[in-house]
């Protein structure tokens, strides 16, 4: 069975972030499949905290171009789960605990479509008011800080 099942309430409309989100959708359940195969999954997880370094990446690349401030809860949040999926292979790793494995699986199958529906989505409406071009990394609006909130992650649970 799958861990997370790809749905339209993910996609944001803009592709290069949805093939992303997509890709971490399919190694999270390439992940989840090798564990119910009762099979050495530390590999797939790997692959999938590799993923995520870069997806993360992009997107902080994202908010420094469009007038985040460095220290943001979207940032935050990002740097929250890369550093329980780092713990959960030094748990194999170093500890040889295999136990974390299953429960990261599920807390982020649970976390990732909160995430992509409200930080990540906040993120996509920023650049688009921003005419920020991925592709370039220009945006055609720079002087619109106020309106992009020049700072959070327009998340209104965030203090920023
Ligand atoms: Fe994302
Ligand atoms: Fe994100």
């Amino acid at each position: 069975m799958s861990t997370l099942n790809w749905s339209e309430d993910l996609v944001l409309n803009l592709p290069v972030l949805d093939h992303t989100h997509e890709e971490f959708v399919q190694l999270l359940n390439v992940f989840g499949d090798t564990l119910d195969r009762g099979e050495d999954a530390l590999p797939a997880f790997k692959a999938l905290l590799a993923h995520t370094e870069e997806h993360f990446a992009m997107e902080e690349r994202w908010m420094a171009a469009t007038g985040f401030e460095p220290e943001n809860c979207h940032s935050s949040q990002h740097a929250m789960v890369l550093n329980v999926m780092r713990e959960v292979v030094r748990y194999a790793e170093e500890l040889g605990d295999r136990e974390p494995m299953p429960i990261v699986r599920q807390e982020l199958a649970q976390w990732f479509p909160g995430h992509a529906e409200m930080m990540d989505a906040a993120l996509v409406y920023t650049m688009q008011q921003r005419g920020f071009d991925p592709a370039s990394g220009e945006c055609q609006e720079p002087a619109l800080e106020a309106l992009a909130g020049a700072s959070g992650c327009g998340s209104t649970s965030c203090g920023h």
